[in-house]
């Protein structure tokens, strides 16, 4: 019979399932996606083979451009199985409730200063949730999960990204999100300087657009 390596499932998500394993005598992460049977089988193996090749490659960029992102061991496409390195800590989802107002803002203006590196490298995360920020026992946040990301530079892309982000805080942390997404921006303009007013302009206007939405939704 094969030997089955030992392994433990830490997370079965929509997409992707991902498993903790030791590999060579470290602990890594395998990210398996797995068929969706509602797709034409050709269209679904493609679909997985891109993703499992595009993720790791930003992770790399974003790595490139100093943001703290796992280390990629082997891309298996044909098996859409990305093994990276285990990064140890705990999510920022889990961390910032229970810690004082400063540290709270000392940490938001770090993941701001991240997110202005990786989108002055072009990149830009696609879902950026304090599920998807790790951080360790050092004091490094780390990100994940960039599945949903694309190379992009226009400043359309990179103010959806920090719109989002500003969603996500408001739906997880809304006691703090307010305060915290202004220290993620002042973290984001020392990065950026004078094109994160661009990009600030960008989120008001979507903003704006989704106040607009809202009104004609309840006009009919
Ligand atoms: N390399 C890693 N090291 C440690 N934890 C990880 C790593 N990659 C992902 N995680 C944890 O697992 C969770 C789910 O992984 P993620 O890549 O975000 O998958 P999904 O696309 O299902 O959200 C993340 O939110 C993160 O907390
Ligand atoms: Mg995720």
């Amino acid at each position: 019979m094969d030997k089955v390596d030992p392994q433990t499932l830490l997370k079965k998500g929509a997409e992707a399932s991902l498993f903790l394993k030791s590999w060579h005598g470290r602990k890594v992460i395998v990210k398996t996606r797995f068929p969706k049977r509602y797709r034409p089988t050709e269209l679904d193996a493609k679909i997985r083979s891109y993703r499992t090749a595009h993720e790791p490659q930003l992770m790399h960029e974003a790595k490139r451009a100093g943001v703290p992102t796992p280390t990629i061991f082997l891309v298996d496409t044909k098996n859409a199985a990305i093994t990276m390195e285990f990064v140890e800590g705990k999510q920022l989802k889990q961390v910032l409730p229970h810690i004082p107002r400063k540290e709270q803002q000392e940490l938001c203006a770090e993941i701001g200063v991240l997110i202005g590196k990786m989108h002055r490298s072009g990149v830009v995360h696609g879902d950026l949730t304090t599920s998807n920020m790790i951080l360790t026992e050092e004091g490094k946040i780390f990100l994940v999960d960039f599945g949903l990301g694309e190379k992009n530079r226009e400043v359309e892309a990179r103010g959806v990204d920090l719109h989002l982000m500003k969603r996500a805080l408001q739906s997880t942390h809304y006691q703090f999100a307010e305060d915290c997404f202004k220290h993620v921006l002042k973290g984001y303009a020392s990065v950026l300087g004078e094109d994160a007013e661009k990009v600030f302009e960008k989120i008001r206007e979507i903003e704006r657009r989704g106040r607009y939405v809202d009104e004609r939704k309840q006009a009919n």
